[in-house]
C-alpha cells in the first residue's frame, strides 16, 4: 500500500543508488512541488543538490526573504539571486501578455544557466515535475511551453543538457502534499495557494514598472494576510489581487483623487482547469476593501471579480 514513508523511503534509496556522487542543480520556486522534491534529494545526496531560487521582482511581498530564509532552516544548499533588474529591463514597455511571459522565460533561463555553471562538476537538473504534469499537454501559458519556445529561438541552455532527475513524477498534488507533511516541510509551504511562475506580472495589466509592482504588492498583502486572519484562506484554492491600469474619480479628506483599481480574485477550483468564484463574506470584503484604499498610495478604488472559469480564466492575462 502507498503511504508517504514508504515512498519517501522507496525513493530516497532509489535516488542514492541512482546519483551515487553526482552533483544536482534544482530551481526551487517556493511552490509545493519544487520544495518537496528538494527535501527528498536533500535527504538522498545531502550537500550535493545545489539549489537555486530566483529573484525576480515578481514575487508576492516580503516572499523572496520569508522563503529563503525557510528553505535555509531546512538545511538546503541553496543560493538566492537578486535579478529583480533584469527582469524589470527585459519587461519594460511589454503589454502583450504572451510576450510578458515570454520576456520573464528567456531571463529566467539565462539567469539560472549562468548559476548552474558556477556549480563544477554537474550533471543532474533536478525538477519538481509531478504526474499531472506529465500526463497532460503542456499548457499554452506553462513554464515548459517557455522553454520549448526557447528552443526554437537558439541552441539549448547548458543547463538543459544535464540529465533530468524527477522524483514526484507518479504523485498527484495530493499525495505531493501528504509526503511533504511527513518529510517535516513547513505547513506555510505546503499549504500554499499556487502561483504563476511569471508572478505578478500577470497580475498587473499591461506594462511593468517596479512602483506599479510595489503597489500591488502592498494590496496583495493586505489581502491574503486578512484571508488568513479571517480562517479562509485555506478553503479557497487560489486568491490574488490584480492592479488595473484605469484610472478613476475618488476623493480622500477634501480632495479630489484620480487614481489606480486594484481587484480581488478568490476562486474555488479542483485543479485550475475549471473555477468558481468564491463568495467570501461582504465583512471580509469591507475590510480589505477599507485597508487598501486607507493605506495603499495610488489606490482609490477596489472591486472584486465574480466571473467564473470557463469563460473567464483564472489570471486576467
Ligand atoms: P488560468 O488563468 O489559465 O490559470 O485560468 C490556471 C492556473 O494556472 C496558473 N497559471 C500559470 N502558471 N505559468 C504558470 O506557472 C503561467 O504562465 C501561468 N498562467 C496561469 C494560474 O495561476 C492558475 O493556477
Amino acid at each position: 500500500d502507498w503511504t508517504p514513508d514508504s515512498f519517501i523511503e522507496t525513493t530516497i534509496a532509489e535516488l542514492k543508488a541512482k546519483l551515487g556522487d553526482d552533483k544536482v542543480v534544482l530551481g526551487l520556486s517556493g511552490g509545493v512541488d519544487s520544495s518537496v522534491a528538494a527535501v527528498l534529494l536533500h535527504q538522498a545526496i545531502g550537500a550535493n543538490l545545489h539549489c537555486i531560487f530566483v529573484d525576480n521582482g515578481l514575487l508576492r511581498k516580503d516572499e523572496y526573504q520569508s522563503v529563503l530564509d525557510s528553505y535555509q532552516h531546512m538545511g538546503l544548499n541553496i543560493k538566492g539571486i537578486d535579478a529583480k533588474q533584469r527582469f524589470y529591463d527585459a519587461l519594460a514597455g511589454l503589454t502583450d501578455p504572451e510576450k510578458k511571459r515570454k520576456a520573464i522565460g528567456r531571463v529566467f533561463i539565462e539567469v539560472f544557466d549562468d548559476a548552474a555553471h558556477e556549480v563544477q562538476g554537474v550533471s543532474w537538473l533536478g525538477q519538481g515535475t509531478i504526474y499531472p504534469d506529465v500526463i497532460e499537454s503542456v499548457s499554452v501559458k506553462g513554464p515548459s511551453a517557455t522553454i520549448k519556445s526557447h528552443h526554437n529561438v537558439g541552441g539549448l541552455p547548458d543547463f538543459m543538457k544535464l540529465k533530468v532527475v524527477e522524483p514526484l513524477n507518479t504523485l498527484f498534488k495530493d499525495e505531493v502534499r501528504r509526503v511533504g507533511a511527513a518529510l517535516g516541510i513547513d505547513p506555510n509551504i505546503l499549504g500554499r495557494h499556487p502561483f504563476p511562475g511569471p508572478g505578478l506580472a500577470i497580475r498587473i495589466l499591461g506594462d511593468i514598472t517596479p512602483e506599479k509592482v510595489d503597489i500591488l504588492q502592498q494590496a496583495d498583502a493586505i489581502y491574503i494576510n486578512n484571508l488568513r486572519s479571517a480562517g479562509v484562506y485555506d478553503k479557497v484554492w487560489q486568491a490574488g489581487a490584480i492592479y488595473l491600469p484605469v484610472q478613476s474619480v475618488g476623493v480622500m479628506g477634501d480632495e479630489r483623487t484620480y487614481e489606480n483599481v486594484i481587484c480581488l480574485r478568490a476562486v474555488e477550483s479542483l485543479d485550475g482547469m475549471t473555477a468558481d468564484w468564491c463568495h467570501l463574506p461582504y465583512s471580509l470584503l469591507a475590510k480589505i476593501s477599507n485597508e487598501i484604499i486607507n493605506n495603499v498610495k495610488g489606490i482609490n478604488r477596489v472591486v472584486y471579480d465574480i466571473s467564473s472559469k470557463p469563460p473567464a480564466t483564472i489570471e486576467w492575462e
